[in-house]
């Protein structure tokens, strides 16, 4: 059967061979056991509902041992032989074109070159699912083929509940993600569920098909790392010779000294784990290796001396590299950490003094050990933080929960008052009034024709579109557009795409409707071929999430979520070709609720008014909130909005004199 035949059959006729799993697949971790005997015989069940009766007796037994040795049901022997990469969109079998585009962005987020665990699904974070089984992906890639232009496809955490009429404005596809009723929504009811196969944790951009490598995360972290620097250097000095100082080199994490090499710093990163190490080194995202702790002091020292741009790898405990720049008064710009102490029980984070190997001993053996091994660590982790920021420092929270679990091991990290951590975090100071208060975020598309060339003339596009731009904009977003011109301009040599072409930059509403219009028009005239827009779910208006996203709103309604709900029912009816809205992502099942898009471009007078429709709403929608929330970067950026939007109205914030608030007696 060639690809067209297999996509358009969905689940096969006829019952395939059962496969031995891939050697050099890597595995995802084995989940928590966590149902009944009744609840497995359900999940067993549930599974089958995909299945024809003859199949019953075997995939039963099968299924029953998937569930006990990885604690799901992934039904590997359902997954296509055909190798799963995006292919151009010209290849898919499809009578929508719009279709088409979706499944070559499903089929990117399964590419085992871009994927984390691609035979379990997984696209990134250890649990970021594109679909919970193999069926799921067979059916779902079937109704896409046979699609119309006015269907609907209803995907329920992966489950492709069917083909709807609708019509030829309405989204492709609406996606939702782990959304449950808000009283079952504790990390274990994630296992339980997921385990059922009735929900799936979607991440931010795997359940959305909108992951494209580790390219977004370089961008986020080299603005970040920029815009934290401008922070804390003097006017005319530069970040040459100056230390950033942070931990991990694991998935995200990462991405932290190539985004410090393109920031023009010294980057030092500590990370335990000599493999994760040695690879970032061997991928060339980290420049230097080196594994102990005088060779790092005089290595830094030079560096320093020589004002060099320079990324180093310490292979060992973070807490140490703190303690030893202390002791040898190496005095640090730049501090944060990107250790996943989102999961501090189970090795996302290291404590200090032991191996390794023991650690994880301990993990398995003696769990209420390694816990307080982790809290003891992490205090005298914010004990050595402390020592330098009262020299000077300037310390965020990277968004790994750093402060969070600091604080409940009895840290030295809370504020005077109590309530707040003594540091901020990368939202609260620096990605909220920089960039998501002005509109600026995480804008991306991909060249659908899967053509290299495609992805260069839309880089230059996109410069010429930015410089014109910039040279009206007002001071306030100056310093964000050349950032971004300097990334478009640069990216193809800094050789970040993996996977489909794709790009990412950071825009306004202006810039990305002015981007997008001008690819439209590109495609119109035959330049290029179709591009498919999106934007990853942190951004100004996508996400809700109290600890993050939101971090930067003070009127009370952090825990809230209606933008992001906002979000995805204006954006489905302005134009989306597939909208998603997600419990979980980064901070945690239960802890954010967000939403992206998708929008594919194909050249029209359509795609034109569907582009300006939308993309208006994505960006403003958030403006608005952050506005109203009193915030006052995003107050000057929806007047201005208003004052070119005749049609757009937004309720403002009167702000009262403090005065008046003190005076009152409760
Ligand atoms: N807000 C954001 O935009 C953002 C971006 C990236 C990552 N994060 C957060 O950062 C964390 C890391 O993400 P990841 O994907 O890289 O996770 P990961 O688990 O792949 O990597 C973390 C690394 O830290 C290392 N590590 C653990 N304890 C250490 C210690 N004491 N000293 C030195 N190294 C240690 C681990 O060995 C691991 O390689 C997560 O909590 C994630 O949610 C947030």
């Amino acid at each position: 059967m060639n690809f067209h035949e297999q996509i358009k059959q969905g689940i096969p006729s006829v019952l395939p061979e059962a496969k031995p799993y891939p050697a050099d697949a890597n595995r995802a971790p084995k989940r928590k056991d966590i149902l009944s005997s009744d609840e497995k015989q359900l999940a067993v069940r549930n599974a089958l509902r995909y299945f024809p009766k003859e199949w019953h007796q075997e995939l039963a037994v099968e299924f029953a041992q998937e569930l006990k040795d990885f604690g799901r049901i992934y039904m590997y022997r359902f997954k296509p032989i055909y190798y799963m990469t995006a292919r151009p969109i010209t290849d898919y079998p499809a009578k929508s074109q719009q279709a088409a585009a979706i499944m070559l962005m499903v089929d990117n987020n399964l590419d085992p070159a871009v994927a984390q665990h691609p035979e379990e699904l997984i696209t990134y974070g250890g649990n970021g699912a594109v679909f919970q089984n193999w069926a799921q992906y067979l059916l779902a890639m079937k109704y896409l083929s046979e699609m119309e232009n006015d269907q609907t496809l209803h995907l329920y955490s992966g489950h492709p509940m069917g083909l709807f009429p609708s019509s030829v404005d309405a989204p492709r596809v609406v996606v939702t993600n782990g959304m449950m009723i808000p009283n079952y929504s504790q990390p274990d009811d994630w296992e339980k569920f997921n385990a059922l196969g009735v929900t799936q944790y979607g991440q931010m951009t795997a359940g959305s098909f909108m992951y494209i490598g580790p390219q977004g995360i370089v961008h986020g972290t080299t603005i970040t790392v920029m815009n934290a620097f401008r922070k804390v250097l003097n006017k005319g000095e530069n970040s040459q010779g100056k230390i950033f100082l942070t931990a991990g080199l694991g998935g995200m994490s990462g991405a932290q000294p190539k985004a410090g090499n393109i920031a023009k710093c010294i980057t030092v990163c500590a990370e335990v784990n000599a493999n994760a190490a040695t690879k970032r080194h061997q991928q060339g995202w980290v420049d230097e290796l080196i594994d102990n702790m005088d060779d790092l002091v005089a290595r830094v020292r030079q560096a320093q001396a020589n004002e060099e741009v320079v990324s180093i790898a310490y292979i060992g405990n973070v807490v140490n590299v703190w303690e030893a720049f202390f002791e040898h008064d190496i005095f640090v710009h730049l501090g944060s950490d990107q250790t996943s102490l989102h999961n501090p029980w189970s090795g996302g984070y290291y404590p200090v003094d032991i191996s390794v190997e023991e650690s994880n001993r301990l993990i398995r053996q003696e769990p209420e050990v390694f816990k307080e091994k982790v809290q003891s660590t992490l205090r005298r982790h914010a004990d050595a933080i402390n020592k330098h920021t009262a020299r000077g420092t300037y310390f965020f929270d990277y968004g790994n929960a750093f402060l969070l679990e600091a604080s409940r091991a009895g840290g030295d990290v809370m504020s005077e008052n109590g309530i707040d951590f003594k540091y901020s975090s990368y939202v609260q100071d620096i990605l909220g009034p920089m960039c998501f208060d002005y509109g600026f975020g995480p804008f991306r598309w991909v060249c659908a024709s899967g053509n290299p060339e495609d992805l260069d003339k839309t880089d230059a596009i996109a410069s010429r579109v930015l410089n014109k731009i910039m040279r009206e904009s007002p001071e306030e977003i100056q310093q964000q557009m050349q950032d971004n011109i300097t990334w478009i301009d640069d990216a193809k040599q800094n050789k970040l795409v993996v996977g489909s072409q794709a790009r990412i930059l950071y825009a306004d509403a202006q810039g990305r409707m002015e981007i997008a219009k001008a690819f439209n028009d590109a495609i119109n005239s035959g330049e290029i071929g179709p591009v498919v827009l999106g934007r990853d779910h942190h951004d100004v208006s996508g996400t809700d999430s109290p600890y993050r996203e939101t971090s930067n709103i003070y009127d009370g309604s952090r825990f809230t979520a209606d933008m992001a709900i906002h979000n995805v029912i204006g954006d489905s009816f302005r134009g989306a070709t597939w909208v998603s809205i997600h419990n979980g992502g980064g901070v945690g099942w239960g802890e954010v609720t967000n939403g992206g898009f998708g929008m594919l471009l194909d050249g029209t007078s359509a795609a034109e008014r569907r582009l300006k429709s939308m993309l208006l709403f994505d960006v403003n929608n958030g403006i608005a909130r952050r506005s109203w929330a009193r915030n006052e970067e995003a107050n000057f950026a929806i007047k201005r909005e208003m004052e070119r939007t005749p049609k757009l109205k937004v309720t403002l914030a009167n702000v009262v004199e403090d005065e008046i608030l003190n005076n009152l007696s409760f």
